[in-house]
């Protein structure tokens, strides 16, 4: 059994974030999404992992993720030069796969189910492809499925007008080699792309064996601004179980439920309550910091009331005094406020930044 993880695309949804980096490096909890995936790859026993890369983001993704050795995995790294499609990095991606089954895990998605259950089912009952879903309340905005009370798939269709069910594809699905023979059956969709949900239903036109399992637990796309967040909010409540301090607090501040702060990290004059990551090297001086907060390597935050917000590597946040929701700041930003009751404000803001004064 083999993994493959597609970590190329656009990420047109998460921009100006996408801009710089790659969607699937963005942090959740100070650790990239796409780690996330590796690990409960690797919990389910598969070890031989390939990585779809594009060629904008593809040198950052392998630099940052490495070997695999920190994962107890073999990645290989599987450039495609053009985002053409799920199906289309099935098939770039065969000279690795071989006739291997494999496990395809989109590298922007997140679920809470471990891997194992549904591997068992997809082994054990020979099926040529399983797939995951979960009810959601608009399943016009996903590929929706027709399941038969069995659990038998009898179609799937790409964010239908009028879905059929509010069962929405997940990320996650199960193959053996019968799709790449559907892939060279299939042709690209009205938006030019290979899709998996049309080599899918070329699976089921075939009376191939393609069933389906509805997760219970949370499933998050972290494809977008409020879905980020709240994957932050989800992996601070579920994942973060105690609090590590190794930076230094000093003794006017307050520490209020659980809260992880990193190596050289120096907190003054400062009310922080969990659950909160921060990473190493920041400097907070005069802040609230409120739940839900993940603040990245080399953060300075000072005379800032921050809530529910994700701030990236190296940013700079001072003297905001309203407080800061909601909102996700990029590597590097710089936010200062000069005068306390500023008169004017000074904007250098990248293409489609988003900025609300509410
Ligand atoms: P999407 O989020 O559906 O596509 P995208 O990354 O192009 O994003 P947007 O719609 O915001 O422009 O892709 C799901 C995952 O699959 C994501 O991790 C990127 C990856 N992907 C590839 O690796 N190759 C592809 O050709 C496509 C379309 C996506």
């Amino acid at each position: 059994m083999k993994a493959l993880i597609l970590s190329g695309g656009k990420g047109t949804r998460l921009r100006p974030l996408t801009y710089t980096g790659a969607k699937q490096l963005v942090p959740v909890a100070n650790k990239p999404i796409l780690w996330y995936g590796i690990e409960s790859i690797v919990a389910a026993g598969i070890t031989d992992i390939g990585i779809i890369i594009s060629p904008q983001t593809g040198d950052e993704v392998r630099s940052k993720t490495g070997s695999g050795d920190r994962f107890g995995a073999q990645i290989t790294y599987i450039l495609q030069e053009e985002a053409a499609g799920l199906a289309h990095a099935v098939k770039i991606a065969q000279p690795f796969l071989g006739d291997a089954p494999f496990i395809m895990y989109l590298g922007d998605n997140l679920i809470q189910n471990e891997l194992q259950g549904f591997l068992n089912r997809f082994k054990s009952q020979h099926l040529d492809s399983l797939i995951l879903l979960r009810s959601v309340k608009n399943p016009s905005a996903f590929g929706v499925a027709e399941v038969d009370a069995a659990g038998r798939v009898l179609r799937l269709v790409e964010k239908p007008a009028q879905p059929a069910s509010n069962l929405a594809l997940v990320g996650v699905y199960f193959f053996n080699d019968s799709i790449h023979d559907a892939i060279a059956n299939i042709q690209p969709s009205a938006r030019g792309e290979l899709e998996i949900t049309d080599a899918i239903q070329y699976l089921i036109d075939q009376q191939r064996a393609v069933e389906a399992c509805t997760l219970d637990g949370w499933w998050l796309d972290t494809g977008k601004k409020d879905d980020l967040l709240e994957a932050n909010r989800i992996i601070l409540d579920t994942k973060l179980h105690h609090s590590e301090v190794l930076g230094t607090i000093d003794e006017s501040s307050k520490i209020i439920g659980r809260v992880q702060i990193g190596a050289n990290s120096e907190i003054r004059h400062c009310t922080i309550r969990g659950p909160v990551i921060i990473g190493e090297n920041c400097h907070l001086e005069n802040c609230f910091i409120g739940p839900y907060s993940s603040i990245a390597n080399g953060v300075k935050l000072v005379d800032v009331d921050l809530d529910h917000s994700v701030i990236l590597q190296g940013a700079t946040v001072t003297g905001i005094h309203q407080r800061i929701v909601d909102s996700v700041i990029g590597q590097r930003v710089q936010l200062c406020v000069a005068e306390r009751r500023p008169k004017a404000v000074r904007f250098m803001v990248g293409d489609d930044s988003q900025i609300e004064l509410v």
